[in-house]
C-alpha cells in the first residue's frame, strides 16, 4: 500500500474487540516509534506500554472516555522536557518529538490493521501515578492499540487551498 493510501485510510478508532494483539505486531508498532526523528536526535522520549488488565482498569481515572478501556494494549508516550532541544527563543521541541513518535506508531498500526486513537484529552496527575512517572518525565499523549470494532470514517480535512500558502500568507 502507498503512503498516501495508508494515511488516507487510518481512523481515530473508538471501538475495539477484546482480541489481543500479537506481541510482533506491538514490537513492530513500538520500533516504528522508536525509529522516528527527534530535534537534534535527542529522543528525549519514554513509551509506557500496558498490557495488563489490572493496569488498564486504573485508566478510568485517568480517561474519562471509557471505550479506551476496550482495548487490549494502551501506549502512552511521555518526555523528558529538560533534554529536549530548545529553540534560540526559549521554546522547546519536546512535544513535537513526541507527536512524531505517536504518529509512528499509529500509521504503522494502521498498516497492520489495527486501531488507534490519539488522547490528548486526560488528566496528567493522575497519569503520572497510574505510570509511575518520576517528576521530570511528563505524559504528552496515548492511544489504545487493539482490533478495530467500527467502521471507517469519511476524513474530513479542510482543503489543500485552505491550508496552503504559495510564497507568503
Ligand atoms: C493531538 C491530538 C489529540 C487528540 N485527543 C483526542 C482525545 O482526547 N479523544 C478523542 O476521542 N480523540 C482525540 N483525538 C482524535 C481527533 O479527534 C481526530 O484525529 C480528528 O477528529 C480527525 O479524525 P480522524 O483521526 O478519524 O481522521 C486527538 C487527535 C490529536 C492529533
Amino acid at each position: 500500500m502507498e503512503l498516501i493510501e495508508l494515511i488516507s485510510k487510518r481512523y481515530s478508532t473508538r471501538a475495539y474487540l477484546n482480541t489481543p494483539v500479537e506481541d510482533e505486531k506491538l514490537m513492530k508498532v513500538l520500533e516504528a516509534g522508536r525509529l522516528a526523528p527527534s530535534a537534534c536526535n535527542i529522543q528525549p522520549w519514554h513509551i509506557i506500554v500496558l498490557q495488563e488488565p489490572s493496569s488498564i482498569e486504573k485508566m478510568r481515572q485517568v480517561c474519562r472516555a471509557a471505550w479506551i478501556l476496550q482495548a487490549p494494549v494502551i501506549i502512552a508516550v511521555c518526555i523528558d522536557n529538560d533534554k529536549a532541544w530548545k529553540r534560540a527563543d526559549g521554546v522547546s521541541y519536546a512535544f513535537v518529538d513526541a507527536a512524531i513518535v505517536m504518529d509512528h506508531m499509529i500509521l504503522q498500526a494502521a498498516e497492520l490493521g489495527l486501531g488507534t486513537c490519539w488522547i490528548g484529552a486526560f488528566n496528567a496527575a493522575e497519569a503520572a501515578s497510574v505510570f509511575n512517572l518520576p517528576g521530570h518525565i511528563k505524559p504528552v499523549a496515548m492511544t489504545p492499540l487493539g482490533y478495530p470494532d467500527d467502521t471507517p470514517r469519511e476524513k474530513v480535512r479542510k482543503s489543500i487551498n485552505e491550508i496552503v500558502h504559495w510564497e507568503k500568507f
